[in-house]
């Protein structure tokens, strides 16, 4: 019989019709929101395996309610909206897609690192207020990143490929903190491995670039950012509830630092009244980072392949929890 796979949002052509190619019977969500809770559950019930992405909530409840799923492929390289733990309980294997949204969102963090720098988006809303006015020689000033240091907070693909950026652009040093040592980042850049402390005090561009977990929730903080330097930028790309949204805004407010360039919030969406949406040295984005044609397809086929080679080989590529898989 026909495996019947649930498609939790309309993903890019390229794997969906590698599914289609195999067969599978797909169930695909039209809507532009994702689904309820409910209608997750509800549909999934019905299906053996499911596509779904970082705004479906797949924690304990759905999983117990699931747990006929054969396999889950999240269309993301993140996965803090899957219990992992309860899956794994249960036998069902989670795959995901790393490396496809790699350059992609190491482009969004250099992009919003220069626009605070620049002051990109508050400049933008003052043409658009009929704020113009005349050339102004000492107002509206930024600052250079020629040579300064560069503090990544989880230095894998993306923190990685930022650095280089970083690197060949501005000559920048590289600190990272990190549980394991990056060779190739040392080897490659110079990057030097440090305390979580020495990354605060001495990055000019903090930029994160870790996986959510509880020991990563809320790591910066107001004791964090209140041992940077006042003249520091902290970049946000990985995930909204690393960072403490009050006391970010309260940081940037005080002056204990001195900008931020956000693609992840908390909560997502952002309110258009948030405090930071009107700050001359913040620019936040939607969570944008893999958003390029390029990416957006490369995610979709690992998410396809992942599926397909489960199906046809009982291997998948891309796989968090191995450990469910007969050896
Ligand atoms: C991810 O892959 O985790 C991003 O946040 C969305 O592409």
């Amino acid at each position: 019989m026909k495996k019947k796979i649930l498609v939790s949002r309309k993903y890019p052509e390229a794997g969906i019709s590698l599914l289609r190619e195999q067969g599978f019977d797909l169930t695909l969500w039209e809507k532009d929101r994702p689904m309820t809770p409910i209608e997750l559950a509800d549909l999934a019930k019905d299906h053996q395996a499911l596509v779904c992405t970082l705004t479906d909530r797949i924690d304990r409840d759905f999983l117990e309610k699931c747990p006929h799923l054969d396999i889950i492929s999240q269309f993301a390289v993140g996965y803090d909206n899957i219990d992992i733990a309860v899956a794994t309980r249960l036998g069902i294997p989670v795959g995901y897609t790393p490396g496809a949204m790699t350059e992609a969102t190491a482009d969004i963090a250099f992009g919003l690192m220069i626009a605070v720098a620049r002051k990109m988006f508050f400049m933008h809303k003052t043409i658009m207020a009929g704020q113009w006015g005349y050339f102004n020689p000492t107002g509206h000033l930024g600052m250079e990143l020629t040579a300064k240091t560069l503090g990544i907070f989880g230095l894998g693909r993306i923190g990685f490929s930022l650095a280089k950026r970083c690197k060949a652009a501005y000559g920048m040093k590289i600190l990272y903190h990190n549980r394991t040592r990056n060779t190739a980042a040392e080897q490659a850049l110079g990057a030097v491995r440090v305390e979580f402390d020495k990354l605060l005090v001495q990055s000019d561009i903090l930029s994160v670039h870790c996986a959510l977990t509880p020991e990563t929730k809320q790591i910066f903080n107001e004791t964090a950012f209140r041992k940077m330097k006042p003249s520091a930028i902290f970049i946000n790309t990985a995930r909204g509830p690393i960072h403490h949204e009050g006391d970010l805004i309260q940081a940037l407010g005080q002056g204990h630092i001195w900008g931020a360039g956000l693609d992840v919030t908390d909560p997502e969406p952002m309110k258009p009244d948030n405090p930071l949406l009107s700050m001359e040295n913040a620019c936040v984005l939607p969570h944008v980072g893999s958003a390029t044609m390029e990416a957006r397809n490369r995610m979709s086929v690992l998410a396809a392949m992942n599926i397909i080679q489960f199906y046809n080989t009982g291997k998948v590529p891309h796989i968090v929890n191995p450990e469910v898989l007969k050896p």
